[in-house]
């Protein structure tokens, strides 16, 4: 059997990567139209940073393992084209702001069905709107060659940072498909290393619509708690032990409840607009207005955060040294995609703070590229005072030392583990004083750096 896969990102990469571990017999080609992505693919600098990614493609590349751009030939060999293309919130024309752009996985359709002879199984693996699929066989059923396509929907969950755990043993992996036999082929492919219990089969709307509503659910999780923080901070109520006590409750469950500076990463906030989009279409407003909320909370989180900062640094930041700490919307990754360091960094340098930012896995590159793109306006113009402003406020470090040393405070934005390592002692010594810490991670032990004289401000704890 032979698979291709359309989209070498952070899902079609390592999803790829392990089915070519656990399936030996099965040779499968990642394909991309981005040629450093590829190189890098096919390099020791892999282009996604993730805890155990490096073994299983050391493994698998060179034997049934092929990363390149030949696109149409990966498509024209293989038995089961998997897409894993990029489907970002639309920045222009109609439902600006809310909706999936599909150019992307429309383009791939086309080429399918461009390049198709005989039948093929292909395969959503992208985060969808419900009922594209019918879009997309519609498409392939203009193919010129007289090709035949089954397609099936079968949405990736695996978080950043635990991806290879994610894939080695997930919850559960989902297909919806209208063709039992080609459910069959892709459940076969799983079976390979994943109990059969856990491979469920839907239609395809239920599984299209499946993947949204996970992740609106985990969302919702998240704003839910940081709303509590807020409460917290006004209450002396402590949300740790707030999340401790309801999460013991076999009904509410441990998880998702750990209340931070406001979730990021591609997909929660992506895929919420994309539902809430999708309420509206229906004409379902309040069920739109519902889920917005989620959204609308995870901004008012990220705002309260920097506002906290200028609040208790008596009101101004203005050229006060901040060490940012940490700028991956999560630890274990090197993803900056839509993270809450990018805004709180924002509105930091808008009240003309000096940023020192240090994080292990993300480039210089990367942060100066995510804030021009959030100082900048919605078609992406930005204007020569913010350029000044980035290029004289902001330094990129390479470790947290230097990011601390000579700062009037730090902000921890990522829970990047080794900070919780570090000689605190010697940090608050090159510290200007008084030595402010915002913890939005809720990572650092309070107790310990109060004693070592550190004013420290954490998430739903009030000082
Ligand atoms: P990504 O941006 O990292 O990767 C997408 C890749 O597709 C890019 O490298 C791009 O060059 C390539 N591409 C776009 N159009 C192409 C075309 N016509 N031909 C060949 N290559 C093309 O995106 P990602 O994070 O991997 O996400 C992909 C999809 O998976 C999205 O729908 C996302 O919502 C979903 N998803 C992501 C995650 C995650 O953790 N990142 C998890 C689950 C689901
Ligand atoms: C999320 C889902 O967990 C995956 O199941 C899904 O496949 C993926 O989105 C996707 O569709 O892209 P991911 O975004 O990689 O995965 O990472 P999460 O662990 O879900 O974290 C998302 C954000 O929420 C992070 O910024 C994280 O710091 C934050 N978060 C998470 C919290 O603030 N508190 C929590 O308790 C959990």
């Amino acid at each position: 059997m032979k698979i291709c896969c359309i989209g070498a990102g952070y899902v079609g990469g390592p999803t790829m990567a392990m089915i070519a571990k656990q399936c030996p017999q099965i040779s499968v080609h990642v394909v991309d139209l981005n040629q450093s992505r590829i190189d890098a693919w096919n390099s020791d600098e892999l282009p996604v940073y993730e805890p155990g990614l490096d073994e299983v493609v050391r493994e698998a590349r060179g034997r049934n393992l092929t990363f390149s751009t030949n696109v149409d030939q990966a498509i024209a060999e293989a038995d089961m084209i998997f897409i894993a293309v990029n489907t970002p919130t639309k920045h222009f024309g109609i439902g600006a702001g809310r909706a999936a752009n599909l150019e992307f996985i429309e383009k791939c359709a086309r080429q399918i069905a461009k390049v198709s002879k005989g039948h093929k199984i292909v395969v959503e693996k992208s985060t969808l709107p419900v009922r594209t699929a019918e879009a997309v066989k519609r498409i392939l059923s203009s193919s010129s060659n007289g090709a035949t396509f089954d397609v099936l929907s079968n949405p990736e969950f695996l978080a950043e940072g635990t991806a290879i755990a994610d894939l080695l043993e997930p919850d559960r992996v989902l297909i919806g498909g209208e063709s039992e036999t080609a459910v069959k082929a892709l459940a076969d492919v799983y079976g390979q290393w994943v109990a059969r219990d856990k491979i469920l089969t839907t239609n395809l709307w239920s599984s299209e619509l499946s993947k949204l509503t996970a992740n609106a659910f985990l969302a919702q999780r998240v704003s839910s708690i940081n709303a509590i923080s807020a409460l917290c901070e006004a209450t002396e109520a402590d949300i740790d032990e707030v999340s401790k006590a309801i999460g013991t409750d076999s009904r509410i469950g441990p998880k998702f409840l750990k209340a931070s500076v406001g979730f990021g990463g591609s997909c929660f906030q992506k895929d919420i607009l994309n539902l809430v989009y999708l309420c509206e279409h229906f004409g379902l407003r309040e069920v739109a207005d519902y889920w917005e909320q989620v959204v609308i909370m995870n901004d008012y989180q990220k705002r309260r955060f920097a506002e906290r900062i200028c609040r208790t640094m008596f009101n101004t930041v203005s050229d006060k040294k901040i060490a940012i700490w940490g700028f991956a919307f999560k630890k274990d990754t090197n993803d900056t995609r839509e993270s809450a360091a990018i805004y709180v960094c924002r509105d930091l340098l808008r009240e003309r703070a000096r940023l020192v930012i240090y994080d292990p896995k993300v480039s210089k590159e990367t942060i100066v590229s995510e804030l021009l793109t959030a100082l900048g306006d919605l078609s992406g113009t930005v204007s020569e005072t913010d350029r000044e402003l980035v290029h004289s406020n902001v330094t990129v470090v390479n470790n947290a030392y230097d990011a601390a040393n000579q700062a009037h405070a730090i902000a921890v934005l990522t829970e990047w583990d080794e900070f919780r390592e570090l000689d605190y002692d010697r940090i608050y010594d090159t510290m200007q004083k008084p030595a402010f810490v915002y913890d939005g991670r809720n990572i650092l032990d309070r107790q310990k750096l109060t004693k070592i004289g550190f004013e420290i401000f954490a998430i739903g704890k009030s000082n």
